[in-house]
């Protein structure tokens, strides 16, 4: 749906560092299937230190360049790597930076949804599970349906990381037109 002549500006970010991540193949894949009235910019978390509270205030450079991109976006589209049955570390170090200092959490009220490839059977949907309720703290309104949880993920995306698997391009497509609706609804 298109509002007014704007476009949607959404942020994504992949919970990997990898150069050779799914998950940022993900991505990279959400810009060729996106639709028109979208934008996505990627915003690699490489750079982000671990959370100190003491600097929670002040924080270092790269997590305010992050912290200003969410705050000016529209929506948030994540794709989480699976750790161990939850979300990676470094996603979750960089989401609690720019939940902080109290009073200043920029995820507060976005919409947002939750993408993510994983070498294992269940393509990530624990870790997904994990990140919803996450968000839950911050008052993100994620997008429920569609799911986009891609198991075997060495078998979807060729030698140069394009997503190549059909019914997952399509299922990626779905999830990215209905987001677009979800996410116009929060415009003012
Ligand atoms: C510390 C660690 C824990 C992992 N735990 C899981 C897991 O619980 N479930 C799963 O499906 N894959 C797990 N994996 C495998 C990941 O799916 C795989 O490394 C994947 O490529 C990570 O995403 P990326 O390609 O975006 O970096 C784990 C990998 C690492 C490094």
């Amino acid at each position: 749906m298109i509002v007014g002549n704007e476009k949607l500006n959404i942020i994504g970010f992949a919970g990997s560092l990898r150069k050779a991540s799914y998950n940022k193949f993900l991505l990279n894949a959400c810009l060729e299937l996106l639709p028109e009235e979208m934008n996505i910019e990627i915003f690699d978390l490489d750079g982000i230190p671990p959370f100190n509270q003491d600097f929670e205030s002040d924080p270092p450079e790269r997590v305010k360049v992050f912290k200003e991109k969410i705050r000016l976006s529209d929506g948030v589209l994540v794709a989480t790597p699976e750790y161990n049955y939850s979300i990676p570390g470094v996603l979750k170090n960089a989401i609690d930076w720019a939940s902080r200092p109290y009073g200043d959490n920029v995820f507060f009220g976005k919409p947002a949804a939750i993408i993510g490839a994983s070498i294992g059977m269940l393509g990530t949907a624990r870790a997904q599970y994990h990140l919803r309720q996450v968000f839950v703290c911050l008052n993100v309104y994620v997008l429920n349906q569609p799911e986009v949880m891609v198991p075997l993920a060495e078998k979807k995306f060729d030698k140069n990381g394009r997503l190549v698997d059909d019914s997952t391009r399509e299922r990626l497509k779905d999830l990215l037109s209905t987001f677009s609706e979800w996410v116009s609804k929060f415009k003012v």
